[in-house]
């Protein structure tokens, strides 16, 4: 057995010698060392002999087993540094190659028109609200003087999740729960996300609102313009012209729409697509805060006045960037967002 063992140790190292690959290498190692290797062949007979020559025999052939690995580990690592040191001799690197360059992501169109509302507001002490998306029908019409039956409700296509949860059709809620919170003297932005059952060029179900309000003992209807104004001014430059029109809202008395001068025609056409002929983009709705608003939050309609406004921010920014399709914010396409 011990010959026969020599023999074996002599043939591997001739293999080992004669290979100068690592997959070869490894092939050398299972061939002798596997579990299926020559050298189990060896350990199996010792079951054959008596008592102490198994044990010699059993040293033996474990000697061979742990020179064979030395060995074959030694040559492995040997052609591991010879082939890293090949690769140092030809690879170069060249730091004089340009970096690869990151892309740089851009903000959203709505959401820096978003910022620029905020800052305007805030510049004048604006302070900013919250309030959530899915809504009850209380804060986003019952509170608000828009009781069940009233037509004002057929306005605003609303998603109704059931008879009481709905997803809101305005910030205006916000208002309600703001006031609820807290007591005059009030000056505060809620910007927010809004849902109405409407879809084309100019309509989104989706689209962001910022409302607005202002509460205390003396608020009038020439603080209203005269925020405003500064407002609109600030946002399309103070050449703008700006116009006061009568509206309605249930939740304002008197009530207003505010227009700004056509971005595109500036008035001087009567074909312009954008104000139809008209000379005048309709960009806020606004009004004093109704006496029922009041009386909903507990506040004495005699003691306290307010104003409050809504806008749209996508119209805002449609008119701002000069986009004539609302979906564009939407479809995230990247020829359209990398423009901002
Ligand atoms: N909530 C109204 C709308 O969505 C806008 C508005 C807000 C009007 C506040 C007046 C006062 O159309």
């Amino acid at each position: 057995m011990r010959e026969r063992l020599e023999e074996l140790l002599n043939e591997a190292r001739a293999e080992i010698e004669e290979t100068g690959l690592k997959d070869a290498l490894v092939g050398v190692k299972s061939k002798y060392l596997g579990r299926k290797g020559l050298l189990q062949g060896f350990f199996k007979e010792l079951g054959a002999l008596a008592v102490d020559e198994r044990k010699r025999a059993g040293e033996f052939i474990n000697t061979v087993k742990q020179s064979l690995e030395t060995e074959i580990d030694s040559r492995l690592s040997a052609i591991h540094a010879e082939e890293q040191a090949e690769r140092l001799k030809t690879e170069k690197l060249d730091v004089t190659l340009p970096g690869r360059a990151r892309s740089l992501g851009s903000i959203h169109p709505v959401t820096r028109t978003l910022y620029e509302v905020q800052d305007i507001f805030a510049s004048l002490g604006f302070g900013i609200a919250e309030g959530p998306e899915v809504e009850i029908d209380y804060y986003n019409f019952e509170a608000l003087n828009i009781p069940r039956d009233h037509p004002a409700r057929d306005m605003q296509d609303t998603f109704y999740i059931n008879e009481e949860v709905l997803l809101r059709t305005h910030t205006s809620p916000v208002q309600i729960r703001v006031m609820e919170e807290h007591p005059p003297p009030l000056r505060i932005i809620a910007p927010g996300t809004v849902y109405r059952r409407d879809s084309d060029v100019t309509h989104t179900p989706m689209f962001h609102q910022v409302e607005g309000f202002m509460v205390d003992t003396n608020v009038t209807f020439s603080n209203l313009k005269g925020v405003l104004t500064h407002f609109l001014h600030s946002l399309f430059g103070d050449s703008i012209e700006v116009r006061f029109r009568p509206s309605f809202f249930p939740f304002t008395e008197p009530s207003a729409e505010v227009d700004i001068r056509c971005v595109i025609c500036k008035g001087k056409s009567s074909t312009c697509r954008v104000c139809k002929g008209s000379g005048w983009l309709e960009v806020l709705g606004a009004g004093m805060i109704h006496p029922e608003v009041f009386k909903s939050v507990k506040y004495d309609p005699e003691k306290v006045s307010g104003f409050a406004f809504g806008l749209g921010i996508e119209r805002i920014a449609m008119l701002k960037y000069g986009i004539d399709d609302i979906r564009l914010f939407f479809e995230n396409d990247i020829r359209f967002l990398s423009q901002y």
